[in-house]
């Protein structure tokens, strides 16, 4: 039989938590949620610029344990589960000048940012889900997973190659118990982080911002499409993968790049 979808508030009466959703990709995807009709949460470190009923915001680390469980008390407190769990904190803030110049707190930080915060918040999350017997996870990993800078950004590559495996086995565990979870892998965003990392380059290297643009466009052997993605556009696709419409996608990762990356 064929099966209908009403497109329009198709995710009302879902709770959904961003996290990073404060700024980038990760605001542009809880605005994509509110507008599909579910209860957005984000949380971040710092209050968003503007502030706007419709997103209920709470403050946290979550590169610490403690940031994690506090979001984690916090949604569940005030909503009793959650439907919809984007992980899209993440971004890299290392020096540029290759492995000799990253030290154990470069990577530790990295790691933290954008592998272990996703994996302490399921693990506390998937209670809730699993006792529902649904859910939605997406990890925001980056086409570095498989296609490394190594002059700026290694462990942030090492660290969303290890997200894209985590996403790929934590879907084995759980998809057979209702929860499907995963992968976005984006290619350059135009934020306020991507336009950070040219300046880090830029300055490290004594290049010129349109220098150290151009140093990234050929390091990632150029963007067919000739241009940056737009967060909302990131953000269509993840409206997407959460909704019904795709319920039988679970543990493919999908990169979302202007066909930046140059292999099958
Ligand atoms: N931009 C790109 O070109 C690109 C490319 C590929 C993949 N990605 C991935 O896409 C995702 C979104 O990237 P973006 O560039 O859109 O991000 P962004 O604009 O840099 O925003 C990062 C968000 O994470 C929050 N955040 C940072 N550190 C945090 C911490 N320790 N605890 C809690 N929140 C924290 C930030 O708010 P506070 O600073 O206030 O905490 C902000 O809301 C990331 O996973 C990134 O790796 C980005």
């Amino acid at each position: 039989m064929i099966q209908h979808f009403n497109f329009n508030n198709e995710l009302s009466g879902k709770i959904a938590l961003v996290t990073g959703g404060t700024k980038g990709a990760g605001k542009a995807i809880a605005e994509r949620l509110v507008h599909a009709g579910a209860t957005v949460s984000i949380t971040a470190r710092n209050k968003p610029e503007t502030e706007t009923s419709n997103l209920h915001f709470i403050p946290s680390d979550l590169s610490k344990p403690e940031g994690t469980k506090k979001v984690a008390e916090e949604v569940l407190a005030k909503f009793g589960r959650l439907d919809i769990l984007i992980n899209s904190l993440g971004g890299s803030e290392t020096k540029g000048g290759g492995y000799a110049v990253l030290t154990d707190e470069d990577w530790e930080q990295t790691l933290q940012t954008n592998l272990l915060a996703s994996v302490r918040l399921d693990r506390e999350f998937l209670r809730a889900m699993l006792t529902q017997k649904s859910g939605v996870i997406i990890h925001i990993a980056s086409i570095q997973g498989k296609l490394p800078l190594h002059d700026s950004t290694l462990p942030y590559a090492a660290a969303k190659a290890g997200l894209i495996n985590y996403s790929k086995g934590l879907s084995k565990e759980v998809s057979p118990k209702g929860i499907r979870v995963l992968t976005v892998s984006p290619g350059w965003i135009v934020t306020d982080s991507s336009k950070r990392m040219m300046e880090r380059i830029s300055d490290s290297s004594q290049i010129s911002i349109d220098q150290a643009t151009k140093r990234v466009m050929d390091a990632l052997g150029g963007i067919p499409f000739g241009r940056p993605a737009k967060p909302e556009e990131i953000a269509e696709l993840v409206g997407f993968l959460v909704s019904p419409r795709a319920s039988y996608l679970t543990g493919t990762e999908y990169v979302i790049d202007g066909g930046t990356i140059p292999t099958i």
